[in-house]
């Protein structure tokens, strides 16, 4: 196999101007994405670095997604409400200790304006559905879902009502009590009070007004008013398609030969196009690839174990048990550490164990990860790598997935094109941090 592929690039190599590998997408263009209001993508970037949105107004989206980590937070798996710091230097603080680390890995959020993104969270939890009457499909009921603009704009909620991302736990503030009650969408429940957190805010109030005539009007703030302008900024702002390989698709300049020979082991031989296909390198579609899991994983409330079956929570279906959604590899190269759980911090690793997904979690070493230490966790981290039945389980769900024997030199040319899949000027965001905010509260950067 090995001396196959290194073959069969050779070939290619030595061929200048060789065909195009089948599979390669055409260049991204104005039309792959949904319109974007600007007034309202400025509102929303002030929302998302703003931690009013979150009960104890202690931590904003910008928290764990900033752009000064490739809008991820650096961490393998992050920490929420209650710790502090940013990216790899967050760590939890006795007088508010988080009761457990996030459960998956942070994900960047380049191109999700784009008309492709049909679906989120790695176990597509949310996703667009002509059938349902909201047109979208979510964990909660179809009448709490109204007037969110796009899936983008229905995901806010999630992190917002989480007790360990951004509400609280029980108690401690209003909309933490409130999540606890399980008043969310009902006058007075969790969205309302947000709602008129923003609206209390003259800044906010006259911005939401300025691009809204029914608010204008008088009409209140509503939560989908917020959610719609945080969708608006995300897509606005970490739109990614002026990376070396967008010039290339584009006729405006050819790669760097270690990059375009990567390419052609991308998109020919190595199979990586099978799963990462598209303008934006994903099916969207899941697949079991054996990825080592720690943490608390996402088991239900009163569970105890530390599993996190993938989209198998979605559907219920054993054939999705442990399949993960493949992810956009846009500025891939930058957005570490890598799989749903952040289990490698050096991608030619990851590539190592990605290549030969059905080994699952045999000899994986914790030590891959970046994690910041919690040991008055609620969990033990290592609770599956330590259950000899959830490791084998992980592996025996990989089992069909194709293996790869790739040279140090061919992984290294893989990595030099998704080297050329970053956008440089789309990580800091076309309109950046702001300042300031209205709240008045601190804004997260480096
Ligand atoms: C505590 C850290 C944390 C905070 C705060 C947070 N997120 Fe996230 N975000 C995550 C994690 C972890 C996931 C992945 C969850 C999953 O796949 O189940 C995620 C997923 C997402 C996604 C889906 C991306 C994709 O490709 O599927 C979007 C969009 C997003 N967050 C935006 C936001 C916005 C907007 C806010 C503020 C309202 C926010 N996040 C607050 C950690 C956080
Ligand atoms: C069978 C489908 C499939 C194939 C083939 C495949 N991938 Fe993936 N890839 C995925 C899925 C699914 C994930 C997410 C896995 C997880 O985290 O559990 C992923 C994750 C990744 C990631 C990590 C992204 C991140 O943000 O954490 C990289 C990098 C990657 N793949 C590159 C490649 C390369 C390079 C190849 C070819 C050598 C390849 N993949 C082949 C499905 C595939």
């Amino acid at each position: 196999m090995r001396l196959r592929l290194t073959l069969i690039a050779a070939i290619l190599l030595l061929c200048p101007g060789a065909t195009r590998p089948p599979g390669l997408p055409g260049p991204v263009t104005d039309e792959d994405y949904r319109p974007v209001d600007q007034a309202e993508a400025r509102l929303g970037r002030l929302l998302f670095y703003d931690r009013i949105l979150s009960g104890n107004r202690n931590i904003a989206c910008a928290t764990c997604h900033n752009p000064a980590f490739a809008t991820g937070d650096g961490l393998s798996l992050g920490l929420g409400e209650g710790a502090v710091g940013l990216g790899p230097a967050r760590h939890v603080a006795p007088e508010d200790m988080p009761e457990q680390r996030i459960p998956r890995n942070t994900p960047p959020l380049f191109n999700l304006g784009a008309r492709d993104v049909t679906l989120l969270f790695d176990d597509g939890r949310i996703a667009e559905d002509a059938s349902r009457p909201s047109g979208l499909r979510t964990p909660l009921d179809d009448s709490l879902v109204t007037g969110f603009h796009s899936v983008l704009a229905a995901q806010p909620m999630f992190p917002i009502l989480s007790p360990d991302e951004m509400a609280g736990h029980n108690l401690e503030n209003d909309v933490s009590a409130a999540v606890h009650e399980g008043l969310i969408t009902v006058p007075g429940g969790a969205l309302d009070i947000l709602a008129g957190r923003v609206a209390a805010i003259p800044a906010y109030r006259q911005a939401f007004a300025a691009i809204n005539p029914a608010i204008a009007a008088g009409r209140k703030i509503a939560f989908a008013d917020i959610a719609n302008a945080l969708a608006a900024f995300v897509s606005l702002e970490w739109r990614a398609d002026r990376s070396p390989f967008d010039a290339f698709l584009r006729g405006q300049a050819p790669l760097p030969p270690d990059a375009e020979a990567g390419m052609r082991l991308f998109y020919g031989p190595a199979g990586c196009s099978a799963c990462h296909s598209g303008k934006f390198q994903t099916d969207q579609k899941f697949h079991a690839m054996g990825e080592p899991q720690f943490g608390p994983g996402e088991a239900g409330r009163f569970e105890t174990n530390s599993r996190d079956l993938g989209r198998m929570r979605v559907t219920h279906d054993p054939a999705d048990a442990y399949a993960f959604r493949t992810p956009s590899l846009r500025n891939v190269t930058a957005t570490g550490p890598w799989g749903h759980t952040g289990a490698f911090s050096d991608l030619a690793k990851f590539l190592g164990h990605h290549t030969h997904p059905a080994t699952g979690m045999e000899g994986y070493d914790i030590a891959n990860a970046t994690l910041p230490a919690f040991p008055e966790a609620k969990k033990d981290d290592l609770q599956i790598l330590k259950s000899p039945d959830d490791v084998a389980a992980i592996a025996a769900a990989a089992r069909g997935q194709p293996s790869v024997n790739l040279t140090a030199g061919e992984t290294a040319e893989i990595i030099a094109f998704l080297a050329s899949l970053r956008d440089r000027a789309s990580i800091g965001g076309r309109l950046g941090v702001p300042d300031e905010v209205p709240s008045g509260l601190p804004v997260d950067r480096k």
